[in-house]
């Protein structure tokens, strides 16, 4: 009745923006990113507590960040078809929630997970990422490590919408991605809003569907090959065209600051002089710097010398496991 699980936060190399359905959070598109180690999220999930109680990073849970953990559970027990009772939650993460990278992905991956396990439920992925999914979409690609790809899936029930794993882990252990916080604030615009808007008012939405769907494959192909200028430049256009998509909506969604700018040009002109370093940006003023091990310390010192005032080396990470109770 009691589960802990780890699972790592993912960068999306090809980004999810946008819902075809708000409840079930169905995609208009696929997307395809990778996990990233060493930052991870713990959960606890024991059935059978006296009241449901959900503690996230040492404070109680309210409103729609609780609803989102108790909804995940609900739908634990129907996969259980039985009483399981109230639920006690408990979610820590080794980076702060405002650390300017979210933590959410990594955190519903670990609930699916323990939640699955504490169920009396077997370790199925594609089970946990279609039930990590429900708490936020990007979440479905942190169930599994390395390069995984959310395949949008057809049906309305969403049971073809998972993520499936591509590459391990250590299909290519000589990539890095280079977390740049420039800006801890939280993101005016939360993603689920701002992707919302998006679909709702850029013209330039259904483009942008048809375009990230294209890239996947391309971006598989780079994968294959570990050809990081090609995946650098795929992940740097598709990144300026999901902006570019939200900067289209009415009124105009902006993630971007001075200092985002000042940085991807200073990125520019490393690349110029022979930096092997690009760039991709989710819905936040804080890029992730995709380059390799022998350029993860200049790609840290780049962020520094643009303000970063934190930066976290990431290297490809694993599945989300299940923690050994005691
Ligand atoms: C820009 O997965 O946080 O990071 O499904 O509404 O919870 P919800 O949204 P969320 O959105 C992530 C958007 C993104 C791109 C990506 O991770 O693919």
């Amino acid at each position: 009745m009691k589960a802990t699980a780890l699972a790592h936060p993912n960068i999306a190399l090809v980004k999810y923006w946008g819902k075809r359905d708000e409840a079930l959070i169905l995609p208009h598109q696929s997307s395809l990113s990778l996990t990233l180690s060493p930052l991870s999220v713990t959960t606890t999930v024991e059935f059978g507590a006296s009241h449901d109680q959900v503690e996230l990073n040492g404070h109680t849970a309210k409103g729609s960040e609780r609803d989102r953990v108790l909804r995940l559970l609900e739908a634990v027990k129907a996969m259980a078809g039985k009483a399981l009772g109230p639920a006690k939650v408990v979610s820590r993460g080794d980076f702060p929630m405002a650390a300017g990278l979210a933590s959410s992905a990594a955190g519903f991956a670990a609930l699916a997970v323990a939640g699955r396990a504490a169920a009396g439920l077997p370790a199925e992925p594609r089970a946990a990422s279609i039930l990590a999914r429900m708490g936020s979409g990007s979440a479905c690609r942190s169930v599994q490590g390395g390069f995984c790809e959310w395949q949008r899936g057809e049906r309305p029930d969403g049971e073809d919408s998972f993520a499936v794993q591509r590459f391990d882990a250590a299909h290519w252990p000589d990539v890095r991605m280079v977390v740049a916080i420039l800006d801890r604030g939280e993101k005016e615009v939360k993603s689920r809003d701002g992707m919302k808007h998006t679909v709702e008012t850029s013209p330039y939405y259904p483009a942008w569907v048809q375009d990230a769907e294209q890239e996947i494959a391309h971006a598989r192909e780079h994968i294959a090959r570990h050809d990081l200028e090609a995946l650098g430049e795929l992940c740097e256009r598709n990144a300026w065209r999901m902006h570019a998509t939200a900067l289209a909506a009415n009124p105009p969604l902006c993630y971007l600051n001075s200092a985002t700018l000042a940085l991807i040009q200073h990125l520019r002109e490393q690349r110029k002089k022979g930096m092997p370093v690009w760039f991709t940006l989710d819905a936040g003023p804080n890029p992730v710097l995709l380059t390799d091990a022998a350029h993860e310390v200049a790609a840290e010192a780049l962020a520094r010398a643009c303000g970063a005032v934190d930066v976290v080396r990431c290297v490809p990470g694993g599945d989300a496991v299940l923690k050994a109770e005691h």
